[in-house]
């Protein structure tokens, strides 16, 4: 069995793709290659159609952005994932965005680094506390969930969100209090989370029309997939100071870099898509979706079948 695999992925899983099957890191022999393994690599409706052997596609990790997978369906190929195996980090680094914007964290060391602050307690880098704020969930699936568990244990904050896929009765079952309207979700947060896939649904749905709608002193976290929240709407809104600070951990053109014009803002902080990138999602990550595939080629039902 042949199966595709051209991005890092835990050692420890490589090694048990590979006692298993043939890796091959391209799609050169197209038409032989049994599975697809992938983190970011773009799988096209030309590869799904050209690979007549195909039996499953396995996505390490959640968002299948990358997948055509209306393309997958009508070739009736699965298409599985690890839904929960990086919840946490992501999670994990929602909070940790939150918190560095909201007290300037990365901005005081680069500044720290360089020329310094001509005294202690700089009065243009007070910050905000998360204590007892109103957060509004941009989705309330796996990761929003887990963020909003750790911030009303640890800073006691309110939870609001706006999820169509959600009924108001599931949402106060979490402690959410749902929105049917975004725009009214997003006037009463003063932070915002994004935690939804990218999808004709999802792209540019936080844009110049939203951003309107935040609180002056709101901040937004996007650790979901870059163009969910447009780019130019948000830089011209941090510019003109229509919410108080963002952080992003998912670009348009990835992984970013100093031609983004956001980087040239005080009041956002980027990091270059690290919310699963911890070991211990990895580890997850890895080993769930070779031994998920190796089933699926061992002729086992899928157990996280996203198509
Ligand atoms: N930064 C990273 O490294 C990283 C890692 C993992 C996942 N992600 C992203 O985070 C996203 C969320 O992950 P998850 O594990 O919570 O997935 P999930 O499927 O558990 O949750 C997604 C939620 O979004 C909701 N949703 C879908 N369309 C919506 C819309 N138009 N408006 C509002 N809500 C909508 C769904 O109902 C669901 O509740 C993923 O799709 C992926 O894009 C990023």
């Amino acid at each position: 069995m042949k199966v595709y695999l051209s991005e890092y992925i835990y050692p420890e899983a490589e090694a048990l793709l590979r006692e298993h099957v043939e890796v091959v890191e391209d799609f050169d022999d197209v038409e032989h290659i049994d599975a697809i393994i992938l983190r970011a690599a773009e799988v096209s409706r030309d590869i799904i159609s050209k690979a007549k052997n195909l039996k499953v596609i396995g996505k390490h990790g959640v968002g299948c952005n990358t997948i055509d997978l209306e393309a997958a369906k009508e070739y009736n190929i699965p298409v599985v994932n690890t839904p929960l195996a990086n919840t946490n980090s992501v999670a994990e680094l929602i909070v940790g965005l939150m918190l560095n914007i909201s007290r300037n964290i990365s901005y005081c060391d680069a500044k720290d680094r360089k020329e310094g602050f001509s005294r202690i307690a700089p009065p243009e880098m007070t910050g905000i506390e998360l204590t007892g704020k109103t957060v509004g969930l941009v989705g309330t699936g796996n990761i929003a969930r887990r963020a909003g568990e750790i911030l009303r244990n640890g800073f006691q904050v309110t939870l609001i969100g706006y999820d169509p896929y959600c009924s108001e009765e599931q949402a106060a079952k979490w402690g959410i209090k749902k929105y049917d309207d975004l725009k009214d979700m997003l006037e009463a947060s003063d932070i915002v989370n994004v935690s939804v896939p990218l999808t004709k649904s999802t792209e540019n749905m936080i844009s110049t029309e939203e951003f309107e709608h935040f609180r002056k002193n709101a901040i937004l976290i996007n650790a979901a997939r870059g163009g969910i929240v447009n780019e130019d709407a948000l830089y011209t809104a941090l510019k003109e100071k229509k919410l108080r600070a963002a952080a992003c951990d998912a670009f348009v053109q990835e992984p970013p870099t100093g031609e983004n014009k956001l980087m040239s803002l005080d009041n956002f902080c980027a990091t270059p898509h690290i919310g699963a990138n911890t070991e211990e999602a990895l580890v997850r990550m890895g080993m769930e979706v070779v031994k998920e595939v190796l089933d699926v080629l061992d002729g086992k039902d899928p157990i996280h079948r996203v198509v």
